[in-house]
């Protein structure tokens, strides 16, 4: 400790929980890639890529006994790994030791035949050991409950938030309740590769890839599933001469412009995914997006899936993103609780529309990191500098590069706790000048910006872009009026309360993070003003009329 001084302790004690939260179960091979306790993006896909592939998905009876479950799998080969959950039934993920044992069990397979029905005879690794024979498998003491795959609905959160002791171990716990798990992550990236063996039937050198928050570190359970299929990694695709001196050319189909290429790749896959997928329902083709897409979903994981091709620079971005989650613990933290709050107050929404999004909100939380003084992160043009040749990466004209080695960044010594910085971030856009002012991680300064626009906040990549221009003025102001709310919410509720009652039996006072999470007591900027001047003891009062009645709300997903 007198050697490395407490502030680097920590630091390190921090690391390692990072680490050790997100490498349960993984292999000596992934951790010697890994350097100084970090793990690339592409280190992390090329692992769960191949441990998904040694896996299948098989749907149980809800009586399965676990120990015969297994020992019937393990005629096929040994089990690496496996885990029940429950989403519309249980269902069994089980990967095994090698690929050869999913080929074996495959093999023993059949199509079920059903009376009066007529089946696409198409074998996937999507399995049913619903009708196997009871004796083996059933009737004994059930399995345990399987795990679900949501995450806690909003009014458990505030009370599982009320019972903690201080706001940064509310921010922490509410990070634990909802990111993704180690199952779930598994799930989505088996997901993918049921997908991939579809697409394989057109392009059996491609890959699906998941971004966005599958794998940007923010991703909360329940949230969706964005697939890229790449077909760059097709051998011979970027070679200007072939090496057998051949270049295929009889088969090829040609179009004006690579959007169609995309378009037409996605409508076919699509058409597919509709017709032959295993569990995929309710499938749109959205070819006529600013980036064409094929949205369903995968009813046994229950995720809603967006099949994307051709979108390099969402990748780069899911990459930008993981690396700055993956500086300082403070970035996950406090973007889980922004998201979390956005959510709640219906800033942001699963509806497309006039909202601010999960994307741009995190670039905001960003940008205000880059804002504290000393930074927390680093600029993106930083970034830029730091990078080696083998970072180079440009985009259809779009300069991507930025470090990839982990150790090349120095963070300054900001020691600033999660109660401050969640604090200072209500304060900070509570009096950001938005109609003057762009939001620019790639600077990490304001920039001045058109009057017109309501919210701008540059595309790290595409820079002439705004990623939030579908935000109109209104609900720029509700953010506003909410942060400015939030803000002096939280100043008046930052110490847990003394708690009452009997042991077990004490009465939970919202406090500090979970009164934000309440439903707000203002709609719009008038009442916020009006607001102001009622004591805080009526405040709490309906504060805690409103936490009785979010128990007749839905869940938020
Ligand atoms: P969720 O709301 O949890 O799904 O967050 P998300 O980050 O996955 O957002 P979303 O599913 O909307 O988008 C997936 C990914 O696409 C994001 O993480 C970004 O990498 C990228 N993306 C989304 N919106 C934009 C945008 O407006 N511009 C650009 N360049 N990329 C975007
Ligand atoms: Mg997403």
């Amino acid at each position: 400790l007198h050697t490395i001084g407490r502030g680097s302790l920590v630091k390190c004690l921090q690391k390692v929980d990072t680490f050790l939260h997100r490498n349960i179960g993984t292999n000596v091979v992934a951790v010697q890639e890994e350097k100084n306790g970090f793990k690339s993006l592409y280190a992390v896909h090329a692992e769960r890529q191949e441990q998904a592939e040694r896996s299948v998905l098989i749907s149980c009876h809800s009586r399965t006994n676990e120990k015969n479950f297994l020992k019937y799998i393990a005629n096929y080969g040994d089990i690496q790994k496996y885990f029940f959950y429950e989403s519309f039934g249980m269902y069994a993920v089980v990967e095994f030791a090698n690929q050869e044992s999913v080929a074996s069990l495959l093999e023993g397979t059949a199509i079920p035949s059903i009376s009066h029905e007529s089946l696409v005879p198409f074998k996937s690794r999507l399995l049913s050991m619903r009708n196997l024979d009871s004796r083996d498998v059933l009737n004994q003491p059930s399995i345990k409950k399987g795990q679900a795959q949501t995450s806690i609905p909003i009014n458990e959160l505030i009370q599982r938030l009320s019972k903690e002791e201080s706001i940064d171990q509310q921010i922490t716990s509410l990070t634990e309740a909802y990111q993704l798990t180690e199952e779930n992550c598994r799930l989505r990236f088996l997901v993918c590769s049921l997908l991939k063996d579809i697409a394989a039937s057109f392009f059996p050198e491609c890959t699906i890839m998941p971004f966005g928050s599958s794998v940007n570190g923010f991703g909360k359970l329940g949230c969706d599933l964005d697939m890229f299929l790449d077909l760059d990694g097709i051998s011979g695709k970027n070679a200007t001469m072939p090496k057998s001196g051949l270049f295929l050319e009889y088969q090829m189909k040609r179009a004006n412009f690579e959007r169609i290429v995309t378009q037409n790749i996605l409508s076919v896959i699509g058409e597919c995914v509709d017709q032959f997928g295993p569990g995929c329902v309710g499938v749109q083709k959205i070819l006529n997006a600013r980036c064409p897409l094929v949205r369903f979903t995968h009813q046994p994981s229950g995720f809603q899936c967006d099949l994307t091709a051709n979108n390099r620079v969402a990748m780069k971005s899911t990459e930008l993103l993981y690396l700055y989650g993956e500086l300082d613990p403070r970035v996950r933290h406090l973007v889980f609780t922004v998201r979390c709050w956005a959510r709640a107050h219906g800033i942001t929404s699963s509806i497309p529309g006039a909202w601010i999004s999960n994307f741009s909100l995190t670039i905001m939380v960003l940008f205000f990191l880059q804002r504290r003084s000393p930074p927390i992160i680093p600029t993106l043009d930083h970034l830029r500098d730091l990078a080696g040749p083998e970072d180079k990466s440009v985009i259809e004209d779009n300069d991507c590069t930025f470090v990839s080695d982990f150790s090349k960044i120095q963070l300054e010594s900001n020691t600033e706790t999660l109660e401050q910085l969640l604090c200072e971030f209500f304060e900070f856009y509570a009096s950001f000048c938005f109609s003057k002012l762009s939001i620019n991680i790639r600077k990490g300064k304001e920039q001045n910006k058109l009057p017109a626009v309501p919210l701008h906040i540059q595309n790290p990549f595409e820079t002439t872009l705004n990623v939030s221009k579908n935000v109109n003025a209104s609900q720029v102001d509700r953010f506003v009026a909410l942060c400015q709310e939030s803000s002096w919410l939280i100043q008046q509720n930052i110490t847990a309360p003394s708690r009452g009652g009997t042991k077990g039996n004490a009465t939970i006072t919202p406090w500090g993070v979970s009164t934000l999470l309440l439903p707000s007591q203002v709609a719009g900027i008038k009442s916020r003003k009006r607001r102001k001047f009622e004591p805080t003891s009526e405040r709490i009062k309906s504060l805690l009329e409103s936490l009785k009645n979010t128990n007749n709300q839905p869940n938020q997903s």
